[in-house]
């Protein structure tokens, strides 16, 4: 499964295709994953390590997925940044 499958998959359920967070996502306090302060606010071993450990009520994903399709969700994580128009 490429990324972008992994994340509809497992990951959309809270934080919704686009990562704003759905309600439920939102009602355990997932943040707005697309928005440009929050990318900026954490480095990519953060979004790493929060993926693999969990991070309160977001679940651990190192029983269910391997670590290659953790490295690229988190790169996928980044591309829901806004996208910089010139
Ligand atoms: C059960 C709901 C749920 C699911 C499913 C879920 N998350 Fe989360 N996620 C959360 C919550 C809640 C937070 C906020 C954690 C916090 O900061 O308290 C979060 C935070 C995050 C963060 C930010 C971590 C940080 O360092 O601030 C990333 C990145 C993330 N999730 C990615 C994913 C990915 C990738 C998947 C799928 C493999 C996924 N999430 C599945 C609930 C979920």
């Amino acid at each position: 499964m490429n990324a972008k499958d992994l994340f509809e998959y497992h990951c959309v359920t809270c934080h919704g295709s686009d990562g704003k967070g759905t309600k439920r996502g939102q009602a355990l306090k997932a943040p707005n994953l697309s928005d440009a302060n929050w990318q900026a606010s954490r480095k990519d071993e953060e979004i790493l390590n929060s993926i693999i450990n969990g991070k309160n009520k977001m679940p651990r994903w190192s029983d269910k997925l391997k670590e290659e399709e953790i490295q690229s969700l988190a790169r996928y994580v980044r591309k829901l940044a806004p996208q910089k128009r010139p």
